[in-house]
């Protein structure tokens, strides 16, 4: 099962496009797409796509990406919903926009929301033409409001909105461009320590993986899912980096196939062997033997270790149990919240039918077929091993543990 894939070759570097935008110059490539379809040509579209290194400028931490940052008064992000096909960047100068791509998915993963809605009510103090420091903290609870709504599931939008909405309580901030500064060095520092925190579970989760063996993972939890680096692919790319030699089998995740699109873009230019499997394939490699370890994101994970995650991710940690293979969600402590008792509680999202009737336009049914489309499911913590944090690895009981690894008093760091 294990095969080895070239690294990527040298690449085209990013142009300047119009209407703010940045796109990689071999924009051809989705138009070829539709004449020729040998997998040959698969191989090179998808290093037409720039690697990492190629992403932007350095960075602090060392990388070179970041999923959304800012930019010239102006919110920055990769647009998710055209990879593997386009990359472009798209800038946002009004924060009702930035709202609306989380909303849509031009940014999506959960730590990765919650930096675009950091970023976003920083964007809403510099677009304010409120004259005293009253009238601007209206503007900002309202932006505040807009950009929580965004999304309801993913609890980071709502923990880095409070989390900037909190720097307002330093009244000595009177002037209206000290409250923007304060805001934007706020958003930023959340943004880089992001990255940080997603460092530290790529060490501790590392640990948990052997030479040679088999990762089940689901959905994108990579540096597109947060500002850099990842959650569960992050751990997957540290266990590389150590030289550990790996495979991934990688779930499509219907319906928004950010498996098959971003999380396979993802380890194909870091040159991480994968293969993509169907959904309904993982059960199948898991007990065939094929399967390893079971690594998962959460976008909410409740006190008692109950995990709400991707759509699909309930079935895995049941068939990993079942087959006695280890199941470990790779959280960070931003995502754990506390004041819900368990999954019951948690807010499931459910989108748009058309993503399920017709994914990226193809139409698989007709339209007046009745669609069910929750966008998460809930994990009961008794399917789950252990969850990384980024203050150690949390193991039952977790009502107990998970409070420990908030306030960072896990003891194995
Ligand atoms: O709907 P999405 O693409 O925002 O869902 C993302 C996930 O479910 C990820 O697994 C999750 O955010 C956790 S890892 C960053």
């Amino acid at each position: 099962m294990r095969r080895s894939q070239p690294h990527p070759q040298p690449l085209p570097m990013l142009e300047e496009g119009r209407g703010g935008q940045k796109k990689i110059s071999i924009m051809g490539a989705r138009a070829i797409r539709l004449f020729l379809t040998s997998s040959d040509l698969y191989i090179v579209l998808f290093e037409a796509i720039p690697p990492p290194h190629a992403w932007g400028g350095g960075r602090r931490w060392g990388l070179n990406m970041r999923t959304v940052e800012w930019h010239d008064n102006k919110v920055r992000m990769i647009d998710q919903r055209l990879l593997p096909w386009e990359f472009t960047r798209v800038d946002y100068d009004d924060y009702h926009a930035v709202a609306a791509a989380i909303t849509d998915m031009v940014v999506r993963g959960a730590p990765a929301i919650g930096a675009a809605a950091a970023f976003g009510l920083a964007l809403a103090a510099h677009q304010s033409t409120a004259a005293d420091r009253p009238a601007l903290l209206r503007d900002l609870e309202s932006a505040a409001s807009t950009l929580k709504q965004a999304r309801p599931t993913a609890v980071n939008l709502a923990w880095a909105v409070d989390r900037l909405m909190r720097v307002l309580d330093d009244t000595s901030l009177e002037r209206i461009d000290a409250i923007r500064a304060a805001l934007l060095h706020e958003a930023q520092t959340l943004a880089d320590e992001d990255v940080a925190i997603n460092k530290r579970m790529g060490a501790f989760g590392a640990a948990l993986i052997r030479d040679g063996d088999t990762i089940l993972h689901h959905c994108n939890t990579g540096a597109l899912a947060t500002v850099d680096w990842g959650t569960a692919l992050g751990v997957v790319r540290s266990a590389y980096e150590q030289g550990k030699k790996i495979h991934v089998l990688l779930d499509e995740t219907r319906p928004r196939l950010q498996g098959a699109r971003l999380s396979a873009w993802e380890l194909k230019q870091l040159g991480i062997p994968f293969d993509v499997i169907a959904d309904n394939a993982a059960g199948h490699f898991m007990r065939t033997g094929q399967v390893n370890i079971v690594l998962v994101g959460s976008d909410r994970t409740a006190a008692n270790g109950d995990v709400a995650n991707k759509i699909g991710t309930y079935k895995l940690g049941v068939v990993a149990r079942e087959n006695g293979i280890p199941f470990y969600p790779v959280v960070p402590t931003s995502t754990i919240d506390l004041s819900l008792k368990n999954g019951d509680e948690i807010p499931i999202e459910e989108r748009d039918p058309a993503e399920v009737r017709a994914p990226y336009g193809l139409p698989i049914c007709p339209d007046d077929y009745p669609v069910r489309n929750p966008a998460f499911d809930v994990t009961p913590h008794r399917y789950v091993t252990g969850i990384v944090t980024e203050n150690g690895i949390a193991y039952p009981p977790f009502d107990v543990n998970l409070r420990r690894a908030v306030e960072d008093t896990l003891v194995n760091r």
